[in-house]
């Protein structure tokens, strides 16, 4: 494939008051960074991380101006290691994409080889970005309960539930015969819910009300927390003897308060996720999951596709909690 001389890409950088603004530039092959892997992005995706980094958040991307893009899928133009071959698809989540390493919102990506996936051959690149990490962080907090307990029949409660994380998680745990209680902070956002599988939907006001510390009535057996903070809190008064809780989500805020009673007298676990950094093999389950019997059917009725000039509209969206299902981005 003969290579143009620039691409197209998404950039955010500090303007002169110090304020931080995105536009499209053309960049040069000379812009990304050392990588053996050199991939033309089909599709990205927006998560919650993309929009704290083109926003100049602090503690998220060190230098601008700056490419961000957590999630990219796509294909192999030129690889220096026997991994991969020209014309592999592949799919690249986290590690330092989009962080300070040039990201998805861009035709090109530059990258280590050992942040690849190879795409399994039933996902296109599209269907791989209508997930995302936000597929494969829901995936993550799935398997985690699925370990300690069958899901089938199981009470789950998710938050931050129309949101990306929140919305797969939701229709996975259905998909797999979970009864799912949605946490929303959105009014009018039921039948989104009961369309992606809840079997109820509580307003997040009205959960947080309806709790007390350090323990209210063990109602769920496990749950996927995209929110932290207060929802966290609650959620671990709520649980049943044996709960699982995963947190993965930090939105409501990065601190929350509990006592050890959901520990020490209902032997709660509260378990962390992190896709970000988790192993190849770790990511290759899931995906192959995603691919086989965790197919999710309608993905698209939750996806918004993009192309790199409505990202900005997005991006302040996602900021104010408002973004419902997954933003997919057209390369
Ligand atoms: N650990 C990991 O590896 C990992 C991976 C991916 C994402 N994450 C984290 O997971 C979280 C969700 O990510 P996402 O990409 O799904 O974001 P998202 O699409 O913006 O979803 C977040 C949802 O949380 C709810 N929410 C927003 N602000 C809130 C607030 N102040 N209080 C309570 N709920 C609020 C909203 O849903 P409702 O209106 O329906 O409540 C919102 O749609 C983020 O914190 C992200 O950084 C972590």
């Amino acid at each position: 494939m003969k290579l143009k001389k620039t691409f197209k890409a998404f950039e955010t950088y500090q303007n002169q008051n110090g304020d931080f603004e995105n536009k499209i530039v053309q960049k040069s092959f000379s812009d990304l960074p050392e990588g053996d892997l050199l991939i033309k992005v089909e599709y990205s995706s927006l998560n919650y991380k993309d929009a704290l980094s083109s926003s100049g958040t602090k503690g998220i991307t060190k230098f601008y101006p700056h490419t961000p893009g957590i999630d990219a899928s796509g294909i192999v133009i030129k690889s220096n290691n026997n991994h991969f071959r020209t014309n592999d698809r592949v799919i690249v989540t986290g590690f330092d994409l989009g962080m300070n390493t040039s990201g998805g919102f861009a035709e090109y990506i530059q990258i280590p080889s050992s942040w690849a996936v190879r795409c399994p051959d039933s996902l296109s690149t599209k269907d791989s970005m209508m997930l995302g990490t936000a597929g494969l962080t829901a995936g993550l907090c799935i398997e985690e309960i699925d370990y300690h307990t069958p899901i089938d029949n199981l009470k789950v409660i998710v938050s931050g539930s129309t949101g990306g994380v929140g919305s797969i998680a939701v229709k996975l745990l259905s998909l797999l015969g979970a009864k799912v209680t949605a946490i929303t902070g959105k009014k009018n956002s039921e039948q989104y819910l009961y369309d992606l599988g809840s079997s109820k939907v509580i307003h997040r006001k009205k959960f947080i009300d309806s709790t007390r510390s350090p323990l209210s009535s063990g109602v769920y057996h496990a749950a996927v927390d995209a929110v932290g903070g207060n929802i966290l809190s609650s959620i671990l008064t709520s649980m049943q003897y044996n709960g699982i809780i995963t947190a993965c989500g930090n939105v409501a805020g990065a601190n929350f308060t509990t006592s050890v009673f959901p520990f020490i007298l209902r032997k709660n676990r509260l378990i962390g996720i992190d896709s970000a950094t988790c192993s190849i093999p770790i990511r290759e389950n899931i995906w192959n999951k995603f691919s086989t019997f965790w197919r999710l059917k309608n993905l698209d009725h939750i996806c918004k596709v993009i192309n790199l000039s409505s990202l900005n509209r997005e991006i302040k969206k996602i900021l104010c909690g408002e973004q419902i299902g997954r933003i997919v981005v057209k390369l």
